[in-house]
Parts: structure tokens; C-alpha cells; sequence
């Protein structure tokens, strides 16, 4: 639970939100921050992953700057052969998933999500998930998350939670008594631009010396807003959908025309409208014209927890999907957001790379035991690096060995070791069985590019931080790093810490 001063609360398990949202000062411990962020950009999950390996990598080169391995450049060398050979070894063992296979897919959703308050309702959530991917992938398999649209709303049960094709906006209609609930066949007219009198720009003061004169300027402006909308009505639209403001007068003409109108839509909305309609967004009301309007099969207000949302569906476009989220209150929402937007990402990844490997710690093992053969055939004190390097991946089946609460959790990697001498490539910790467990009859797979981004991400990072001799207060950059601070960096002794840092790894 992360408090901030002013007392809101985020309740989170997801790696990157609490990084986000932690008060960071010292500037290392801001690049982790911005591992995890790369992370998050790049894959959408193994946040985690990708910032306890390389605070992991910056403890083993402490122990290796105490043992006298010098300078911190050879360390930074050894590091990069190492996560080169790395990910070498990673595409080795990476196993081939179909475009369609489904239900491949959903066990990598299920991974994402595991263990982020997503629980009561896995199945069904990456069952939405996997349908609203496929249903916006390309067919060259490239997938753009962007049209799948996310809406939260409080009330209900996460089981209440579904999928609709077309977009889903939370507004109601402008003017409910005299609008239509329900347009078929709806030509939608996507307006950045206000349908209301125009105030002058410049301070004005009209002086009105009598009732009719006041009736006049009235009357005037009434005449200005309904040539607005005679201009929309002549489009042919039947929808209108308002970046601003719509006014009473203006509602009152568009309600007797049989349109029905929503106001004040967000910016990202209207983009979602325009892909899937085919609307172009007009930013003026001069360039209202048929040929500019959009098309959708159904536009209907629609009750969803008590309040009216607006339903655009059967759209020309149907790579346009809204998944609607439920759950009992605004943090349960919240970190299902969070948990359904990793599951989106990462069954989007594996669509397109088509690549995937075992979770659970299988592949960091794996890799381990690799790169220290490769070590060997280095030598130097190059070998020593990448040994370190080998090492610092175990921090990931020992940290999930430590969550599944066994102690000491040194006895499982040493299991977990041994099955991977014995060529058991997918031996991982299951943890919920808490014993090896072959990890792809357990379900428990990612893709590739998870793995791949995380331990690129994780050292670079650690070599760039290796490679800083010494922290200078710059002017400009606000109070900069305290005297402690600089200490940490420079002699490398605040970096300690950061090894023992995971957050709520899986
Ligand atoms: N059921 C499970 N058993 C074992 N490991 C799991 C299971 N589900 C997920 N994991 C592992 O948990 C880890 C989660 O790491 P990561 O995605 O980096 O964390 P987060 O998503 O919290 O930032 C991955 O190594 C993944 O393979
Ligand atoms: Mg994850």
C-alpha cells in the first residue's frame, strides 16, 4: 500500500506501479526506476524481474570490487559478455506457440496475472484477454493494444466484467428526456469544436437600452447556434459525438432532429471513434461534410452499475474492442487495470514473436548453469564476472522460493540446479506446489521477449551504474543528491541495499 502526502492510496503487487510511485531520491535507485520502465514500455510485465536481477548484479560486483576485482570497467565487460551469451542462450531454449493457439495464450495471460488481485476470476479474465487480442491482431500478427480500450467502473463483480466489439464511452446523452436511446445505423459526426455562441475575444460591453433591443441580441445568438446545427443536421449525421461543450439551445435543436449527442469526450476516445467508425475528427464547424462522417451499426446508452454509458458497436472497423471492468471497489479496479493491461501486453508479445519459454524460475536456472560453462571457456578475470553474472540470475528462483514461504530457500535451487544438469530445461518452482515442478505442464510460461528485455535492460543499467567514477552536483537539477548520497555512489557502498530490494516479485 503506497500512502502519498496527501493521503491517496495505491494498493498494488505490480513492480512498476510501485517503483512509479515511490518517493526516490538517490539517483541510482532512479535508473532502477527506469529499468522497470523500459521494462514496462517495451513487454508490459517482468518489471520485477528486470529490476531485482540488475539490483542483484550491482551486490555480486560489490563482492567482487571487496575481493579486489579491479577496476569496475573489467566487472562492466564481463557483464556485457555475459548478457550477450545470454541471450543467445534464451532464444535457444525458447519454444515455438501458434498465432491461434489459444489456449497457450490464455496460460500466458494466467502467468501475468497470477498473484495481482486478479485471482477469483483468472479464467475468465484471460479468456477476455485472449479473445480481445485476437480479435484485434493483424494478420501479419501484429497487435496494437491501443484498440483495445480498457474502461473501469466501480460496482458489480470482477465476474461482471466482459468484453464488448466497438467502443464503450462513459458519458450520457447531452439531453436524455428528448434524445434517442438507440440509433441504428448511426452516422457519426466526430466534432472538435464547441456547439455553442462564440464569446468574443475581446472585452466588449454592449449597451442595451431596451427590452426589445435584449430580445434581439438574444434572438441573434439563438439564430448563430441553430445555423451550428442546421450544418450538423445537413451532414446527415445522426450521432454526435462533442470533443467541448454542447449548449442548451444547441441540445434542445439536436434533440428535435433525432440526434443523439454526447459532450466533452476525451481526446483518446475520439481517436478510438475515428478507427473504428471511420470518422474523421472535424475541428471546425465550417468543415462539417458528409464525406466526413463515420459509420456504426448501433449506438446505444446503455446502464452499466447504475450509470449511462454510450455503446459503439458494430463498427466498419471491427479491430476496435472495449473490455469493461468490474469489480467491488475503485482499488480493486485499479489493480485489475493493472493486471489486465500486463496480460494484454504480454499475449500480445508471444502473437507476434510467436516465441515463449517456462516461468518460474526455469529459464534464469537454466541460464545460470549455461553461462557458467561459458565462463570457464572465457577465463580471466572476465570469468569471474560472468560467474557473477550466472549467479545473480538465481535471484529470481530464490526470491520466488522465498514467497512460496520456503526457508531456507537455498535447498530449492539446489533441486533446481540438479534437474537442470540432468537436462530438465523447463524445471521450475511451482508456487504453489512448492517443489520442482516441470513448468509447461504447470501452465506457467511467458514469452520470450519478457526474458530477453529484462536481463537487456537489467545490465545495462548495472553496467552504466559500474561504470560511474564519481557523482557531481549539477546546477539545475533541483537540490541534487545529499552528501550521503554522493558518498553511496562514489565508493559504491549505498549499492548494498539495493540487492535486497524486491517488491512484490511475482
Ligand atoms: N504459478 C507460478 N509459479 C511459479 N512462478 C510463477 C507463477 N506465476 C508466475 N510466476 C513467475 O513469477 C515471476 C513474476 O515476475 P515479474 O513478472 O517480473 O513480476 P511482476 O509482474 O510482479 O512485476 C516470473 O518469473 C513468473 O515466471
Ligand atoms: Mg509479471
Amino acid at each position: 500500500m503506497l500512502v502519498d502526502t496527501i493521503g491517496d492510496v495505491v494498493i498494488t503487487n505490480d513492480g512498476v506501479t510501485i517503483l512509479k510511485e515511490m518517493d526516490i531520491e538517490h539517483p541510482a535507485a532512479k535508473m532502477m526506476v527506469e529499468v522497470a520502465k523500459t521494462q514496462d514500455d517495451e513487454v508490459g510485465d517482468g518489471t520485477t524481474t528486470a529490476v531485482v536481477v540488475a539490483g542483484e548484479l550491482l551486490k555480486r560486483a560489490e563482492d567482487l570490487l571487496e575481493q579486489d576485482v579491479h577496476p569496475p570497467t573489467v566487472i562492466a565487460h564481463g557483464y556485457r559478455l555475459a548478457a550477450d551469451k545470454a541471450q543467445e542462450l534464451i532464444k535457444d531454449i525458447a519454444i515455438e506457440v501458434k498465432a491461434d493457439d489459444v489456449e497457450m495464450l490464455g496460460k500466458i495471460a494466467d502467468t501475468a496475472m497470477t498473484g495481482k488481485g486478479a485471482e477469483a476470476a483468472k479464467e475468465k479474465l484471460c479468456d477476455l484477454v485472449v479473445r480481445s487480442v485476437t480479435m484485434v491482431a493483424d494478420e501479419d500478427n501484429t497487435v496494437d493494444t491501443d484498440f483495445i480500450k480498457i474502461e473501469k467502473k466501480v460496482g458489480g463483480t470482477i465476474d461482471d466484467s466482459e468484453i464488448i466489439e466497438g467502443v464503450v464511452i462513459d458519458k450520457e446523452r447531452v439531453h436524455p428526456p428528448g434524445m434517442p436511446k438507440l440509433v441504428e445505423n448511426a452516422k457519426i459526426l466526430l466534432l472538435n469544436a464547441p456547439v455553442e455562441y462564440k464569446k468574443t475575444e475581446v472585452d466588449a460591453e454592449i449597451s442595451i437600452t431596451s427590452p426589445d433591443q435584449l430580445q434581439m441580441f438574444l434572438d441573434e445568438e439563438e439564430k448563430m447556434i441553430k445555423a451550428i446545427v442546421e450544418k450538423i443536421i445537413a451532414s446527415g449525421a445522426n450521432v454526435l459525438v462533442c470533443q467541448k461543450g454542447i449548449d442548451d439551445i444547441a441540445q434542445h435543436y439536436l434533440a428535435k432532429a433525432g440526434i443523439l449527442a454526447i459532450r466533452r469526450v476525451k481526446k483518446s476516445d475520439m481517436t478510438k471513434l475515428s478507427r473504428a467508425t471511420g470518422a474523421s475528427v472535424v475541428s471546425s464547424i465550417d468543415a462539417i461534410e458528409e464525406s466526413e462522417l463515420g459509420a456504426s451499426g448501433r449506438v446505444e446508452e446503455k446502464k452499466v452499475s447504475g450509470e449511462e454509458m454510450i455503446f459503439v458497436t458494430e463498427c466498419i472497423n471491427p479491430k476496435a474492442v472495449t473490455l469493461i471492468v468490474r469489480g467491488g471497489t475503485e482499488h480493486v479496479v485499479d489493480e485489475l487495470d493493472r493486471a489486465l493491461e500486463d496480460a494484454l501486453r504480454v499475449v500480445s508479445v508471444a502473437v507476434e514473436d510467436k516465441k515463449f519459454v517456462a516461468g518460474g524460475g526455469a529459464p534464469e536456472v537454466e541460464m545460470s548453469l549455461r553461462l557458467r560453462e561459458y565462463a570457464a571457456t572465457v577465463g580471466g578475470r572476465a570469468q569471474l564476472a560472468i560467474e557473477a553474472f550466472a549467479a545473480a540470475l538465481e535471484i529470481i528462483p530464490r526470491t520466488l522460493a522465498e514467497n512460496a514461504g520456503l526457508d531456507p530457500p537455498i535447498d530449492m535451487l539446489v533441486e533446481l540446479r540438479s534437474e537442470h544438469e540432468a537436462g530438465r530445461k523447463t524445471a521450475g518452482l511451482d508456487v504453489f506446489d512448492a517443489k520442482p515442478t516441470d513448468m509447461l505442464v504447470a501452465g506457467v510460461i511467458e514469452p520470450m521477449r519478457v526474458k530477453t528485455q529484462a536481463i537487456a535492460s537489467a545490465a545495462e543499467a548495472a553496467v552504466m551504474i559500474l561504470r560511474i567514477d564519481d557523482v557531481i552536483a549539477s546546477s539545475g537539477a533541483g537540490a541534487g543528491p545529499s552528501p550521503e548520497e554522493m558518498a553511496a555512489m562514489g565508493g559504491m557502498g549505498g549499492m548494498g541495499g539495493m540487492g535486497g530490494m524486491p517488491p512484490g516479485m511475482m
